[in-house]
């Protein structure tokens, strides 16, 4: 949601600033822009669109300098134009700012300060928030930094989000950042300091970077750094090493993120698991959980919250934990969470599960799980991020950066972690190091079977290309592949948009089959489990009424093919890695669909990879 990038140092910061906000694209898409000092004043470049159309302006109308702030934009307040593109000055025009997050009270703050004299060249509330800094600073002349202290001076004003960079011409070589509820991170060089929303962006120049807290205020320029809080008097911080390089968030010989996102499941997956399986007791182990085994064998009731995918994912975690466990799991949507009154005691165990552990919705949930005195559990990606450093607790998915901002190795190594987590809580329980020892066994066994489906790409690809022309689809799945058939559905919205629902197989006679007709696709998860022949049951009420339905079917079964369309085989495997396995041909259906349509696959419309804003 927006993208930051700053640099004070000795290159050519256009360069620096360009490549860094490409990185970042994912967060926002729809403007870029930035300013530089020339040496003489803030050269200020911005456009609207990808930030190609920002490259093309910076090449004729070049800006010279090492020191400057960037943005890429997800609109918030004002449609994406030029002049809602950010940075924006303040009244004088001396100071520049980007943001990141939503000013609540903006409304209010702008008409004090229109009623002041200033005017306002967009309908921003960024442009409110750098016009409140201005006023500040020719208030805090006197002080000591005084650009900081004018930044003090007016967040002390503001409700709501932020994270931003800003810079003045009184202060050439300084930028000064600050956060509140969206990330900021401060990357540390020799003789040169970066502030990014995201270490992507960061990973080319310099592997140190510190995590800000929120009120964190840090002031970089070549010469160093140093950070400051708005409301603690001791603030400490410590440098983390990235281990992972710019290879790692590039896409190499793929067309898209997605697609090589889709392809680096089996070692993805691999890096779940690692270290985590113990065969000698039949059960997994979580070095990060932060609870002894006594205490989690008190836990008498999981919540899980997150967002879109993630939630997809803890949805499968419901079915596995239940099934392996006999934990009751409840899964909540955290932007319903975090308003309600859900009863919770002290053996209720939270699992906040987020991707990139910055979705807003989330940590606010997990927030308030927090201030009642409960135990939250992150499941996230990105080491550092702000879930997982609030949380008491929790497991890294260790996927590496996931840029396609439809997410698909994360859901996978989410589902994964559920499974393994029903495994240990299970064996913690009553489950049989036998029974045991097959969920272990079917675990270790996923990562060649991804690859085998993976290598059926092609065969996807033909079947998906048929479907491109639906208007809409119906996705279905019984236990836990419902959540996969939703799973599948949300890829094929966001990316094609073409529109789609779920629902538990058994729902269609329900209301749904009304929709059924020639024209309305239906595809189905129908592996030959405990629920095959319920399964086939509603294929031929499907058929009966004309609908084409694809079956995503075990490898074999030749008894669905004769009576379906389209089947995509996957291996047989264990029930328990079933869901998970069949996540990935849907993701490769939908991806197939998006090319076939011409759609923008890794940004698509309206979306951006971490939702910061409520
Ligand atoms: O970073 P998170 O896992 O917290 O993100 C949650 C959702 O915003 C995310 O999964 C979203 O639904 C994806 N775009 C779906 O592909």
């Amino acid at each position: 949601m927006c993208g930051i990038v700053a640099y004070s140092g000795y290159r050519k910061a256009t360069e620096v600033l360009v490549q860094g906000l490409s990185r970042l694209e994912y967060r926002g898409y729809d403007s870029s822009g930035l300013c530089v000092w020339d040496g003489k004043q803030i050269s200020l470049r911005k456009k609207v669109g990808r930030i190609d159309q920002l490259s093309k302006l910076l090449a004729a109308q070049p800006v010279d300098g090492a020191v400057g702030i960037s943005h890429t934009r997800w609109a918030t307040h004002g449609e994406p134009t030029d002049a809602n593109a950010h940075p924006h000055f303040d009244q004088s025009g001396k100071l520049a700012l980007v943001h990141n997050g939503v000013i609540e009270n903006y409304q209010q703050l702008k008409e004090k300060l229109m009623a002041e004299g200033h005017e306002f060249k967009s309908q921003t509330d960024t442009e409110v928030l750098a016009h409140l800094v201005g006023k500040c600073y020719e208030e805090q002349k006197g002080a000591q930094s005084p650009l900081t202290a004018a930044i003090k001076a007016a967040l002390v004003q503001v409700t709501g989000t932020y994270g931003i960079a800003v810079m003045h011409e009184d202060h050439p070589g300084v930028i000064v950042g600050a956060r509140r509820g969206s990330p900021l991170i401060v990357g540390v060089g020799k003789k040169e300091y970066f502030l990014a929303s995201d270490v992507t962006a960061l990973v080319a120049y310099t592997h140190d970077v510190i995590y800000l807290n929120d009120f964190d205020i840090v002031e970089i320029s070549g010469a160093g750094y140093h950070i400051d809080s708005l409301t603690q008097a001791v603030n400490e911080h410590h440098i983390t090493t990235v281990d992972w390089d710019a290879d790692a968030a590039s896409r190499g010989a793929f067309p898209h993120f997605m697609l090589k996102e889709i392809f680096e499941q089996p070692q993805s997956i691999q890096n779940a698991i690692r270290g985590r399986l113990s065969t000698e007791e039949a059960t997994a182990h979580f070095g990060g959980l932060n609870l002894e085994p006594r205490e989690l064998r008190q836990i008498n009731r999981i919540l899980v919250t997150a967002c879109g995918t993630a939630m997809h994912a803890g949805m499968v975690g419901e079915y596995l934990i239940e099934e392996h466990a006999r934990i009751p799991v409840e899964v909540e949507f955290a932007s319903e969470l975090r308003y309600r009154n859900s009863p919770m005691d002290e053996n209720t165990a939270v699992f906040v599960v987020s991707q990139s552990g910055e979705t807003a919705d989330s940590l606010a949930a997990m927030r308030e799980v927090k201030r009642k005195g409960h135990r939250a559990l992150g499941i996230c990606n990105v080491v550092g991020s702000t879930i997982a450093r609030e949380s008491d607790g929790g497991i890294f998915l260790h996927a590496g950066p996931e840029v396609g901002v439809a997410a698909t190795k994360s859901f996978t190594s989410q589902a994964t972690i559920f499974l393994m987590l029903s495994l240990y809580f299970g064996r913690l329980r009553h489950l049989s190091p036998v029974v045991g020892m097959r969920i272990l066994k079917a675990i270790q066994d996923l990562p060649s079977k991804i690859q085998e489906v993976l290598d059926t790409n092609e065969g996807i690809r033909l079947v998906a290309e048929k479907y491109a022309g639906a208007k809409s689809m119906l996705f279905l799945g019984r236990q836990a592949n419902y959540p996969i058939a939703m799973e599948g559905a949300l890829k094929l919205k966001e990316i094609s948009y073409i529109h789609a629902e779920a629902y538990p197989s058994a729902e269609l006679k329900h209301g749904v089959i009304a929709l059924i007709s020639p024209e309305l696709p239906t595809l189905v998860i129908c592996p030959q489990d405990g629920v095959y022949e319920k399964n086939i049951s509603n294929i031929q009420e499907v058929k009966a009424r004309k609908g084409p339905v694809i079956a995503v079917a075990t490898a074999g079964d030749t008894h669905i093919k004769k009576m379906v369309d389209d089947v995509i085989y996957v291996p047989e495997v264990d029930p328990c890695v079933q869901p998970i396995l069949n996540a990935i041909p849907l993701q490769l259906f939908a991806y197939h669909i998006a090319v076939k349509l011409g759609c923008d696959v890794d940004k698509p419309r309206n979306l951006a990879k971490s939702v910061t804003v409520e």
